[in-house]
Protein backbone atom coordinates (compact mmCIF):
# COMPACT_ATOMS: atom_id res chain seq x y z
CA UNK A 1 0.00 0.00 0.00
CA UNK A 2 1.41 3.32 -0.91
CA UNK A 3 1.46 6.05 1.46
CA UNK A 4 -0.84 9.01 0.61
CA UNK A 5 0.50 12.21 0.99
CA UNK A 6 -1.46 15.20 2.19
CA UNK A 7 0.25 18.97 1.44
CA UNK A 8 -2.08 21.54 2.68
CA UNK A 9 -1.92 24.64 0.94
CA UNK A 10 -2.92 27.80 2.69
CA UNK A 11 -5.45 29.49 0.95
CA UNK A 12 -4.60 33.38 0.22
CA UNK A 13 -6.34 34.89 3.03
CA UNK A 14 -4.19 32.88 5.46
CA UNK A 15 -1.20 33.36 3.40
CA UNK A 16 -1.86 37.35 4.16
CA UNK A 17 -2.95 36.55 7.78
CA UNK A 18 0.28 35.17 8.13
CA UNK A 19 2.57 37.65 6.48
CA UNK A 20 4.51 39.04 9.24
CA UNK A 21 4.24 42.94 9.45
CA UNK A 22 7.41 44.96 8.46
CA UNK A 23 9.12 41.77 6.69
CA UNK A 24 9.54 41.00 2.89
CA UNK A 25 6.87 38.88 1.72
CA UNK A 26 6.36 35.27 1.67
CA UNK A 27 7.71 33.62 -1.61
CA UNK A 28 4.03 32.55 -2.90
CA UNK A 29 3.50 35.99 -3.28
CA UNK A 30 6.00 35.66 -6.00
CA UNK A 31 5.61 32.30 -7.10
CA UNK A 32 1.94 31.30 -6.92
CA UNK A 33 0.21 31.43 -10.02
CA UNK A 34 -3.10 31.89 -8.21
CA UNK A 35 -1.65 34.71 -5.94
CA UNK A 36 -1.25 36.53 -9.70
CA UNK A 37 -4.89 35.96 -10.67
CA UNK A 38 -6.14 37.10 -7.44
CA UNK A 39 -3.51 40.77 -8.05
CA UNK A 40 -4.90 40.78 -11.91
CA UNK A 41 -8.46 41.41 -10.47
CA UNK A 42 -7.91 43.15 -7.33
CA UNK A 43 -5.14 45.27 -8.26
CA UNK A 44 -3.67 44.94 -11.87
CA UNK A 45 -6.76 45.34 -13.50
CA UNK A 46 -7.96 48.01 -11.21
CA UNK A 47 -5.71 50.58 -11.16
CA UNK A 48 -4.71 53.95 -13.29
CA UNK A 49 -1.29 53.36 -15.27
CA UNK A 50 0.19 56.08 -16.83
CA UNK A 51 0.05 55.29 -20.29
CA UNK A 52 2.32 58.49 -21.64
CA UNK A 53 2.24 61.92 -22.52
CA UNK A 54 -0.46 63.97 -24.22
CA UNK A 55 2.16 65.66 -26.81
CA UNK A 56 2.61 61.83 -27.95
CA UNK A 57 -0.56 61.80 -29.75
CA UNK A 58 -1.53 65.36 -30.83
CA UNK A 59 -3.53 64.65 -34.62
CA UNK A 60 -7.04 62.66 -34.61
CA UNK A 61 -5.87 58.80 -35.55
CA UNK A 62 -2.30 58.79 -33.68
CA UNK A 63 -2.23 56.08 -31.21
CA UNK A 64 -0.45 53.83 -29.31
CA UNK A 65 -1.08 50.73 -27.25
CA UNK A 66 -0.47 49.83 -23.49
CA UNK A 67 -0.09 45.91 -22.62
CA UNK A 68 -0.23 45.10 -18.99
CA UNK A 69 -0.71 41.16 -17.95
CA UNK A 70 -3.35 39.88 -20.70
CA UNK A 71 -4.69 43.47 -21.33
CA UNK A 72 -3.80 45.68 -24.21
CA UNK A 73 -5.59 49.16 -24.56
CA UNK A 74 -5.48 51.28 -27.98
CA UNK A 75 -5.38 54.50 -27.08
CA UNK A 76 -6.09 57.02 -29.96
CA UNK A 77 -6.67 60.74 -30.18
CA UNK A 78 -10.69 60.56 -31.97
CA UNK A 79 -11.96 62.51 -34.72
CA UNK A 80 -13.24 65.26 -31.96
CA UNK A 81 -9.58 65.76 -30.67
CA UNK A 82 -10.79 63.81 -27.50
CA UNK A 83 -8.65 60.63 -26.27
CA UNK A 84 -9.97 57.42 -26.40
CA UNK A 85 -9.04 53.83 -25.32
CA UNK A 86 -10.12 50.70 -26.53
CA UNK A 87 -9.64 46.85 -25.68
CA UNK A 88 -7.32 45.78 -28.20
CA UNK A 89 -9.65 42.75 -28.75
CA UNK A 90 -11.17 42.18 -32.04
CA UNK A 91 -15.37 41.84 -31.99
CA UNK A 92 -15.19 38.71 -34.55
CA UNK A 93 -13.08 36.10 -33.05
CA UNK A 94 -10.74 38.38 -30.43
CA UNK A 95 -7.72 38.53 -32.20
CA UNK A 96 -5.45 41.33 -31.21
CA UNK A 97 -6.49 44.29 -33.59
CA UNK A 98 -3.30 46.32 -33.59
CA UNK A 99 -0.32 45.01 -33.63
CA UNK A 100 1.88 48.23 -33.98
CA UNK A 101 3.38 49.80 -30.53
CA UNK A 102 2.57 53.48 -32.14
CA UNK A 103 2.04 55.28 -35.00
CA UNK A 104 -0.96 57.13 -37.25
CA UNK A 105 -3.84 55.24 -38.45
CA UNK A 106 -7.24 55.94 -40.80
CA UNK A 107 -8.28 53.11 -39.25
CA UNK A 108 -7.67 49.27 -37.33
CA UNK A 109 -7.92 46.65 -39.59
CA UNK A 110 -7.72 43.62 -37.63
CA UNK A 111 -4.97 41.27 -39.13
CA UNK A 112 -7.17 37.91 -38.80
CA UNK A 113 -10.41 38.39 -41.49
CA UNK A 114 -9.97 41.88 -41.79
CA UNK A 115 -12.82 43.01 -39.51
CA UNK A 116 -12.19 47.50 -39.89
CA UNK A 117 -12.50 49.90 -37.17
CA UNK A 118 -12.65 53.50 -37.12
CA UNK A 119 -10.69 55.50 -35.25
CA UNK A 120 -13.39 55.94 -32.91
CA UNK A 121 -13.51 52.48 -32.49
CA UNK A 122 -16.53 51.53 -34.74
CA UNK A 123 -16.76 48.60 -36.87
CA UNK A 124 -16.78 49.89 -40.06
CA UNK A 125 -16.17 47.17 -42.48
CA UNK A 126 -17.03 43.36 -41.96
CA UNK A 127 -16.90 41.18 -45.45
CA UNK A 128 -19.63 38.19 -45.91
CA UNK A 129 -21.91 38.53 -42.94
CA UNK A 130 -25.60 37.90 -43.19
CA UNK A 131 -28.27 40.52 -43.54
CA UNK A 132 -29.29 41.19 -40.34
CA UNK A 133 -25.25 41.31 -38.81
CA UNK A 134 -25.50 44.57 -36.70
CA UNK A 135 -22.43 46.86 -37.18
CA UNK A 136 -23.27 49.01 -34.46
CA UNK A 137 -23.43 46.20 -32.03
CA UNK A 138 -19.77 44.90 -32.49
CA UNK A 139 -17.65 48.64 -31.76
CA UNK A 140 -14.11 47.66 -29.92
CA UNK A 141 -15.07 47.61 -26.15
CA UNK A 142 -13.71 51.25 -24.48
CA UNK A 143 -11.13 51.26 -21.81
CA UNK A 144 -11.11 53.90 -19.13
CA UNK A 145 -8.75 56.51 -20.15
CA UNK A 146 -8.12 60.47 -18.22
CA UNK A 147 -5.44 62.89 -18.53
CA UNK A 148 -3.97 64.42 -15.44
CA UNK A 149 -1.92 67.54 -16.25
CA UNK A 150 -0.75 66.18 -19.78
CA UNK A 151 0.10 62.60 -18.73
CA UNK A 152 -2.54 59.82 -19.84
CA UNK A 153 -3.49 57.35 -17.55
CA UNK A 154 -5.68 54.04 -18.53
CA UNK A 155 -7.13 51.54 -16.29
CA UNK A 156 -8.69 47.76 -16.54
CA UNK A 157 -12.16 48.87 -14.85
CA UNK A 158 -15.26 50.31 -16.07
CA UNK A 159 -15.37 51.48 -12.89
CA UNK A 160 -11.83 53.03 -11.64
CA UNK A 161 -10.76 55.22 -8.62
CA UNK A 162 -11.10 58.92 -8.92
CA UNK A 163 -8.40 61.16 -10.30
CA UNK A 164 -10.08 64.29 -8.36
CA UNK A 165 -7.75 64.70 -5.50
CA UNK A 166 -4.34 63.94 -7.95
CA UNK A 167 -5.86 66.70 -10.72
CA UNK A 168 -6.77 69.17 -7.52
CA UNK A 169 -3.71 68.39 -5.36
CA UNK A 170 -0.77 68.43 -8.13
CA UNK A 171 -2.03 71.23 -10.14
CA UNK A 172 0.33 73.61 -8.34
CA UNK A 173 3.28 71.24 -8.51
CA UNK A 174 2.76 69.88 -12.05
CA UNK A 175 2.30 73.95 -13.11
CA UNK A 176 5.35 74.60 -11.61
CA UNK A 177 7.03 71.96 -14.04
CA UNK A 178 4.97 73.24 -16.96
CA UNK A 179 3.46 69.51 -17.58
CA UNK A 180 1.12 70.21 -20.21
CA UNK A 181 3.72 71.43 -22.57
CA UNK A 182 6.38 68.75 -21.78
CA UNK A 183 7.27 66.45 -24.36
CA UNK A 184 8.60 63.31 -24.58
CA UNK A 185 12.25 63.29 -25.79
CA UNK A 186 13.20 59.96 -25.14
CA UNK A 187 11.41 56.25 -24.09
CA UNK A 188 12.73 52.79 -23.25
CA UNK A 189 11.53 49.43 -22.19
CA UNK A 190 13.68 47.47 -20.17
CA UNK A 191 12.13 43.92 -19.86
CA UNK A 192 12.66 42.13 -16.19
CA UNK A 193 12.19 38.55 -15.95
CA UNK A 194 11.32 38.86 -12.04
CA UNK A 195 7.63 39.03 -10.78
CA UNK A 196 6.59 42.75 -10.62
CA UNK A 197 6.09 43.93 -7.13
CA UNK A 198 9.85 42.95 -7.14
CA UNK A 199 10.79 45.64 -9.58
CA UNK A 200 8.42 48.00 -7.56
CA UNK A 201 9.61 47.19 -4.49
CA UNK A 202 13.16 47.53 -5.48
CA UNK A 203 12.35 51.49 -7.26
CA UNK A 204 10.41 52.36 -3.60
CA UNK A 205 13.68 51.62 -1.58
CA UNK A 206 17.06 53.25 -1.75
CA UNK A 207 18.54 51.22 1.09
CA UNK A 208 20.27 49.50 -1.86
CA UNK A 209 21.52 52.80 -3.90
CA UNK A 210 24.87 53.40 -2.22
CA UNK A 211 25.53 49.63 -3.05
CA UNK A 212 24.14 49.29 -6.64
CA UNK A 213 24.11 52.58 -8.16
CA UNK A 214 27.83 54.61 -7.92
CA UNK A 215 26.29 57.18 -10.94
CA UNK A 216 23.21 57.95 -8.34
CA UNK A 217 24.83 57.85 -5.16
CA UNK A 218 26.88 60.93 -6.04
CA UNK A 219 23.95 63.02 -6.68
CA UNK A 220 21.27 62.26 -5.25
CA UNK A 221 21.13 62.52 -0.91
CA UNK A 222 18.07 60.05 -0.47
CA UNK A 223 20.64 57.55 1.33
CA UNK A 224 22.19 60.08 3.77
CA UNK A 225 21.01 59.66 7.40
CA UNK A 226 19.11 62.27 8.97
CA UNK A 227 20.87 64.74 10.19
CA UNK A 228 22.89 65.56 7.25
CA UNK A 229 20.10 64.47 5.04
CA UNK A 230 18.43 67.59 6.59
CA UNK A 231 21.14 70.34 6.01
CA UNK A 232 21.53 69.62 2.18
CA UNK A 233 17.70 69.93 2.25
CA UNK A 234 17.67 72.92 4.46
CA UNK A 235 20.33 74.44 1.58
CA UNK A 236 17.82 73.66 -1.50
CA UNK A 237 14.88 75.21 0.44
CA UNK A 238 16.70 78.57 0.89
CA UNK A 239 17.48 78.63 -2.62
CA UNK A 240 14.08 77.74 -3.95
CA UNK A 241 11.81 81.20 -3.82
CA UNK A 242 14.42 82.71 -5.84
CA UNK A 243 14.31 80.10 -8.39
CA UNK A 244 10.80 79.75 -8.74
CA UNK A 245 10.13 76.40 -7.29
CA UNK A 246 7.25 76.43 -4.25
CA UNK A 247 8.07 74.25 -1.50
CA UNK A 248 5.25 71.47 -1.72
CA UNK A 249 4.29 68.09 0.26
CA UNK A 250 1.69 65.67 -0.36
CA UNK A 251 1.69 61.77 1.03
CA UNK A 252 -1.86 60.07 -0.06
CA UNK A 253 0.11 57.45 -1.26
CA UNK A 254 -0.72 53.42 -1.26
CA UNK A 255 -2.37 53.15 2.31
CA UNK A 256 -2.72 56.72 3.06
CA UNK A 257 -5.14 57.35 -0.29
CA UNK A 258 -8.20 58.62 0.29
CA UNK A 259 -11.24 55.92 0.17
CA UNK A 260 -12.31 55.64 -3.71
CA UNK A 261 -9.55 57.70 -4.26
CA UNK A 262 -5.92 56.63 -6.17
CA UNK A 263 -3.08 57.51 -3.95
CA UNK A 264 -0.54 60.01 -4.67
CA UNK A 265 2.10 61.37 -3.22
CA UNK A 266 4.55 64.98 -3.99
CA UNK A 267 7.77 65.97 -2.79
CA UNK A 268 11.48 67.70 -3.06
CA UNK A 269 15.03 66.55 -2.36
CA UNK A 270 18.07 68.21 -2.50
CA UNK A 271 20.48 66.52 -4.74
CA UNK A 272 24.43 66.83 -3.51
CA UNK A 273 26.16 70.16 -3.91
CA UNK A 274 27.08 70.96 -7.44
CA UNK A 275 24.03 68.58 -9.02
CA UNK A 276 21.98 71.20 -10.73
CA UNK A 277 20.42 67.73 -12.08
CA UNK A 278 20.66 64.46 -12.61
CA UNK A 279 23.55 64.37 -15.16
CA UNK A 280 26.88 63.01 -15.85
CA UNK A 281 28.79 65.86 -14.81
CA UNK A 282 25.70 67.71 -12.44
CA UNK A 283 25.38 70.24 -15.33
CA UNK A 284 22.10 71.45 -17.04
CA UNK A 285 20.95 68.50 -19.94
CA UNK A 286 17.62 70.56 -21.35
CA UNK A 287 16.31 73.75 -21.25
CA UNK A 288 14.72 74.87 -16.85
CA UNK A 289 11.32 73.94 -16.68
CA UNK A 290 8.08 75.79 -16.61
CA UNK A 291 8.02 78.50 -14.10
CA UNK A 292 11.54 77.19 -13.44
CA UNK A 293 13.93 80.84 -13.27
CA UNK A 294 17.41 78.96 -12.05
CA UNK A 295 18.04 75.95 -10.30
CA UNK A 296 17.90 75.24 -6.84
CA UNK A 297 19.68 72.03 -6.73
CA UNK A 298 16.62 69.71 -6.10
CA UNK A 299 14.45 66.72 -7.33
CA UNK A 300 10.83 65.99 -7.03
CA UNK A 301 9.09 62.75 -6.48
CA UNK A 302 5.47 62.23 -7.90
CA UNK A 303 3.67 59.31 -7.04
CA UNK A 304 0.81 58.05 -9.25
CA UNK A 305 -0.96 55.48 -8.06
CA UNK A 306 0.07 51.64 -7.71
CA UNK A 307 2.79 51.46 -10.95
CA UNK A 308 3.79 54.72 -12.30
CA UNK A 309 6.08 57.21 -10.93
CA UNK A 310 8.37 60.62 -11.76
CA UNK A 311 11.38 62.24 -10.72
CA UNK A 312 11.68 65.82 -11.91
CA UNK A 313 14.57 67.75 -12.12
CA UNK A 314 14.78 71.45 -12.82
CA UNK A 315 15.46 70.48 -16.46
CA UNK A 316 13.59 67.18 -17.31
CA UNK A 317 11.47 64.56 -15.91
CA UNK A 318 11.71 61.03 -15.81
CA UNK A 319 8.78 58.67 -15.71
CA UNK A 320 8.81 55.29 -14.80
CA UNK A 321 6.31 52.78 -14.99
CA UNK A 322 6.20 48.98 -14.05
CA UNK A 323 3.80 47.09 -15.06
CA UNK A 324 3.48 42.88 -15.33
CA UNK A 325 4.00 40.58 -18.66
CA UNK A 326 3.34 37.42 -16.85
CA UNK A 327 3.94 36.10 -12.94
CA UNK A 328 7.70 35.67 -13.29
CA UNK A 329 8.44 38.62 -15.79
CA UNK A 330 7.80 42.70 -15.64
CA UNK A 331 8.42 45.82 -17.50
CA UNK A 332 9.57 49.01 -16.66
CA UNK A 333 8.87 52.11 -19.65
CA UNK A 334 10.67 55.19 -18.69
CA UNK A 335 10.00 58.32 -20.48
CA UNK A 336 12.34 61.28 -20.60
CA UNK A 337 10.37 64.61 -20.99
CA UNK A 338 11.37 68.04 -21.77
CA UNK A 339 10.26 71.08 -22.64
CA UNK A 340 7.87 71.02 -25.47
CA UNK A 341 9.68 73.59 -27.28
CA UNK A 342 13.07 72.51 -26.60
CA UNK A 343 14.99 71.30 -29.74
CA UNK A 344 16.84 68.14 -29.87
CA UNK A 345 20.80 68.12 -30.85
CA UNK A 346 20.32 72.26 -29.73
CA UNK A 347 18.65 72.26 -26.53
CA UNK A 348 19.55 68.73 -25.54
CA UNK A 349 21.43 65.57 -26.53
CA UNK A 350 19.34 61.92 -25.61
CA UNK A 351 22.51 60.35 -24.76
CA UNK A 352 23.28 62.96 -21.85
CA UNK A 353 19.43 63.23 -20.89
CA UNK A 354 19.08 59.57 -20.54
CA UNK A 355 22.60 58.88 -19.02
CA UNK A 356 21.86 58.15 -15.23
CA UNK A 357 18.73 56.55 -15.70
CA UNK A 358 19.34 54.37 -17.86
CA UNK A 359 22.72 53.23 -16.31
CA UNK A 360 20.52 52.97 -13.49
CA UNK A 361 17.84 51.08 -14.32
CA UNK A 362 20.31 48.21 -15.79
CA UNK A 363 21.89 47.70 -13.05
CA UNK A 364 18.69 47.65 -11.26
CA UNK A 365 17.28 45.11 -12.77
CA UNK A 366 20.36 43.14 -12.46
CA UNK A 367 19.99 43.21 -9.05
CA UNK A 368 16.14 42.21 -9.29
CA UNK A 369 16.71 39.47 -11.56
CA UNK A 370 19.16 38.12 -8.32
CA UNK A 371 16.60 38.97 -5.22
CA UNK A 372 14.15 36.87 -7.78
CA UNK A 373 16.25 33.72 -7.99
CA UNK A 374 16.86 34.06 -4.64
CA UNK A 375 12.96 34.61 -3.31
CA UNK A 376 12.59 31.28 -5.40
CA UNK A 377 14.58 29.00 -3.60
CA UNK A 378 13.75 26.51 -0.49
CA UNK A 379 15.95 28.30 1.41
CA UNK A 380 14.21 31.76 1.14
CA UNK A 381 12.45 33.01 3.98
CA UNK A 382 10.63 36.86 4.68
CA UNK A 383 13.79 38.69 6.11
CA UNK A 384 13.24 42.60 8.27
CA UNK A 385 12.91 45.51 6.56
CA UNK A 386 15.21 48.30 7.33
CA UNK A 387 14.61 51.99 8.29
CA UNK A 388 15.33 52.99 4.53
CA UNK A 389 12.78 50.71 3.34
CA UNK A 390 9.48 52.55 4.72
CA UNK A 391 8.23 53.10 1.35
CA UNK A 392 8.78 49.84 0.22
CA UNK A 393 6.73 48.38 4.00
CA UNK A 394 3.97 50.72 3.35
CA UNK A 395 3.34 49.36 -0.60
CA UNK A 396 3.80 45.83 0.81
CA UNK A 397 0.77 46.39 3.25
CA UNK A 398 -1.08 48.35 0.45
CA UNK A 399 -0.65 44.91 -1.67
CA UNK A 400 -2.50 43.16 1.06
CA UNK A 401 -4.75 45.32 1.86
CA UNK A 402 -5.85 45.65 -1.30
CA UNK A 403 -5.96 41.78 -2.30
CA UNK A 404 -8.66 41.55 0.57
CA UNK A 405 -10.66 44.10 -1.03
CA UNK A 406 -13.53 42.50 -2.59
S1 LIG B 1 -10.81 37.97 -35.35
FE1 LIG B 1 -10.73 39.95 -36.13
S2 LIG B 1 -11.61 39.80 -38.06
FE2 LIG B 1 -11.75 37.81 -37.30
FE1 LIG C 1 17.81 51.17 -7.85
Amino acid sequence: MSAVLTVHKQSIAELIADQKSGYSLDQRFYADPDVYELEIERIINRNWILAGHVSQLPEPGDFKVLKVARESAIIVRGTNGDLKAFANVCRHRGSLVCLESDGHADKFACPYHGWTYDIDGKLYAARNMPDDFDMTAHSLKPVSVDTIHGLIFVCFTDTPASLDGAKRDLAEPMAMFGFESLKVAAQKSYEIPANWKLSIENYQECYHCATAHPEYARMHTLMLDRDKRERVQGKMQDKMGACGVKDIFFDYIDTAARPGEMGYGYSRTALFDRYKTGSKDGGPVAPLLGDFTDYDGGASDFSLGAFSFLLAYSDHVVGYVFTPIDHNTSNCEIYWLVRGDAEEGQDYDVDALTWLWDITTQSDKEIIVNNSKGVHSKYYQPGPFSGMERAERIYIEWILQELQRP
